[in-house]
């Protein structure tokens, strides 16, 4: 066998509540996912030892040691099969880089999934599931897409209907701008700034809104406009001011709603159609508050495995 590729999408949380700080470090969170249709590709093929090469705008950013995701999935895999990780791992990104949309994860997912398919090991669901939590706290998020519930540190999942669609399946419920952000922000600086900005703060337990999971049922943009929800938002616009004004341009342009995607800095808005979606994208780019913007849909299926 030459190689399997598998296309895996970037998230946007569309629900990030965040509880306090636990013992071991993590937050409690009730985390709303939904996948968008910006993909990163991993292709797996045989090889001497374990390599991962990128490719893309941003792929000088990507790390190619075992501190990516893509190559942690490979030996997490090999390890639990008792053989060894020799595998060449190329990855497309077209997912920002360190931008608050799991790219990194969907890496991971990405190369888990080539590698049980390259090696053949055919993995149950749930023992996959598992490496995925082993390897972050949003990677399992990135193998089942769609939209789902996120609990505990945001691995446990339960999948979520949109639309009227299963939460795997891939559909246009909704439409979405993505304005990208010059540099990234670490996801741990934001959870720490978090903690800062909530200190001596009884922080409430999160919980999903009753509301905004009706609204992602039925697909209804605009109830889900007024339901979005970032509890680290705080975080990541004191840490990154400039922000504000990204956020402003997108709404003064007709978006419906705007907030900061997971721990930031891309930050999301929502839109009523293609039409809307173009023309905000526009505006943001014109508005000079971004380095580039990016249109999506969702839900958008998870990581699979392409012909
Ligand atoms: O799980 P993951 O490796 O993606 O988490 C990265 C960092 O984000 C953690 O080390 C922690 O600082 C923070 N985090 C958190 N609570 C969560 C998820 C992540 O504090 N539920």
């Amino acid at each position: 066998m030459s190689g399997v590729t598998v296309r895996v999408p970037a998230k946007v949380n569309v629900q990030l509540a965040v509880g306090g700080a636990r013992p071991d470090g993590f937050h409690d969170l009730a985390n709303v996912f939904l996948a968008v249709s910006l993909y990163d590709e991993v292709t797996a093929t045989p090889a001497e030892t374990l390599t991962v090469t990128c490719e893309g705008p941003d792929a000088d950013k990507v790390p190619l040691d075992r501190s990516n995701l893509a190559a942690r999935a490979a030996e997490l895999l090999a390890a639990r099969h008792g053989i060894s990780p020799d595998v060449h791992l190329h990855i497309v990104k077209d997912i920002p880089v360190a931008g608050g949309m799991a790219g990194g994860s969907a890496d991971g997912a990405g190369a888990l999934l080539a590698c049980d398919a390259l090696w053949g090991l055919n993995t149950p669901r749930a023992e996959l599931l598992d490496i995925c939590a082993e390897l972050g706290s949003d990677v399992p998020f990135s193998l089942v897409g769609g939209a789902a519930l996120g609990v505990g540190r945001g691995e446990r999942l339960t999948e979520l209907p949109v639309g009227g669609a299963a939460g795997g399946a891939a559909g246009g419920a909704f439409h979405w701008v993505f304005a990208v952000a010059d540099g990234g922000l670490s996801t741990p600086a934001v959870y720490g700034e978090f903690d800062r900005l909530n200190e001596g703060v009884a922080v409430p337990e999160p919980a999903a809104s009753p509301v905004l999971l009706d609204a992602l049922r039925t697909g209804d943009a605009t109830a889900l406009a007024g339901a979005l929800a970032n509890d680290l938002q705080p975080a990541a616009l004191s840490l990154r001011p400039s922000l504000a004004a990204t956020l402003a341009a997108g709404t003064d342009a007709g978006a419906l709603a705007a907030l900061v995607s997971g721990s930031g800095p891309t930050t999301a808005f929502l839109v009523k159609d293609p039409e809307s979606a173009e023309s905000v994208a526009a505006a943001l780019i014109a508005s000079g508050t971004c380095r580039t913007a990016r249109v999506a849909t969702s839900p958008a299926a998870g990581a699979r495995v392409l012909d």
